[in-house]
């Protein structure tokens, strides 16, 4: 390619893509330093996480009568909001000496502890649900190293046994009981008060074990702004909607498959004290959400992140001007479930142009 042209294609892309901040670069322990419980010369574990892009979403947009905007968190280099948390808490690990580390995970956060406990050099053993995990998950755990362990039973009884583990073995757990794992995800809120110059309004998640949204609410909180923080869970797993546990939970979105979330305390008071509130979306609308996100938007999420904008659709804009839809997972983890709910199909043909030109111009 001739030196004018490259410069005329990066012009270009310049011109059409939102650029990433000059600090993406950056690892988030080292951009949020002094808000971390890290100081400088500890052990820093990274793969460059978080800097994440806030996209604007004009079909969501229009359909609610606000202005929303994507929080890409599957741009992270696990593809999912984990990332935040799991360099905090397996830097933490490494500055304690730890030589392992464990978790239970319906799967993202196996996919982050794997990762970061390779880039650290020391084991990683993880519980999953038995049959319940996507397959992009499972695999990238597995190539990472991992020791996986499908457990015949669901997401909180693998949490009830590895934290029985940690209590007698000289692991450190790394689900979001860990502090360090809120401490990370937390900077997603500073991310987005500084993308948004404080203009936000009320901010859509998806919720699961509910350490998320509690990090949301103590970032937010530590700055003193206070958007209205809408968590959505699954109805088969909708226990902080309901005020019960779940023993059975079933969901299509594998991710927030959870009848006993951890942080159940502080998600609920942080919906509360954020004027906020959780609600439940059923599966076809969180299959809904999915197929619009990613066939009127271009973003590939996956289903338990479309869960948040499931939920912004059927309970509306509630008065906000200025909303995020965090998007917490990339497509890509969970193949079978966007080869199962499509509008699509793949239409086979021999190697004849005029089938070709059947397949490709006639009607669908
Ligand atoms: N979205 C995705 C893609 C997730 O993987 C999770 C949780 C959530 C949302 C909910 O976040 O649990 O903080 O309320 N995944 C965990 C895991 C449980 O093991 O990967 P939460």
């Amino acid at each position: 390619m001739s030196e004018g042209m490259s410069e005329q294609l990066g012009q270009s892309i310049q011109g059409g893509v939102e650029q990433p901040s000059a600090r993406r670069h950056v690892p988030l322990i080292e951009r949020y330093r002094e808000r971390l419980p890290f100081a400088p010369g500890d052990p820093v574990v990274s793969l460059q996480e978080g800097s994440t892009p806030v996209v604007p979403a004009p079909v969501l947009s229009e359909l609610v009568g606000a202005r929303v905007r994507l929080k890409l968190e599957g741009a992270n280099p696990t593809g999912s909001f984990k990332d935040r948390g799991m360099t905090c808490a397996v830097s933490a690990a490494v500055r304690e000496g730890a030589k392992a580390v464990v978790c239970a995970s319906t799967g993202n956060t196996a996919a982050s502890a794997a990762a970061y406990a390779a880039r650290a050099g020391i084991t990683c053993a993880v519980i999953v649900p038995e049959g319940k995990i996507a397959q992009g998950k499972l695999a990238q755990t597995l190539i990472h190293g991992a020791r996986v362990i499908s457990l015949a039973g669901n997401f909180d009884q693998a949490l009830e046994l590895v934290r029985q583990l940690t209590d007698t073995h000289p692991i450190v757990l790394v689900n979001s009981v860990n502090e360090f794992r809120v401490e990370g995800q937390k900077t997603a809120a500073f991310e987005l008060h500084e993308a948004l110059e404080g203009e936000l309004d009320a901010l859509c998640i998806p919720v699961g074990n509910a350490g998320n949204i509690t990090a949301y609410w103590r970032g937010f909180s530590e700055l003193g702004v206070k958007p209205r923080l809408f968590g959505f869970q699954a109805e088969g797993a909708a226990p902080l909607v309901t005020g019960q546990i779940v023993e059975r939970p079933e969901t299509v979105a594998s991710a927030i498959r959870i009848g006993r979330p951890v942080r159940w305390e502080d998600a609920m008071a942080a919906a509360r004290d954020s004027r906020g509130s959780i609600r439940a979306v059923s599966d076809s609308e969180i299959l809904a959400a999915f197929r619009l996100l990613a066939s009127k938007e271009g973003m590939f999420s996956e289903p338990a992140s479309a869960a948040a904008v499931a939920g912004l659709l059927k309970y509306g804009a509630e008065g906000a001007e200025e909303i995020v839809c965090v998007l917490t997972g990339r497509g890509l983890k969970d193949p079978e479930t966007a080869i199962a709910h499509n509008d699509g199909r793949v239409i086979p043909c021999p190697v004849e142009i005029e089938r070709i030109e059947e397949a490709v111009l006639g009607d669908p």
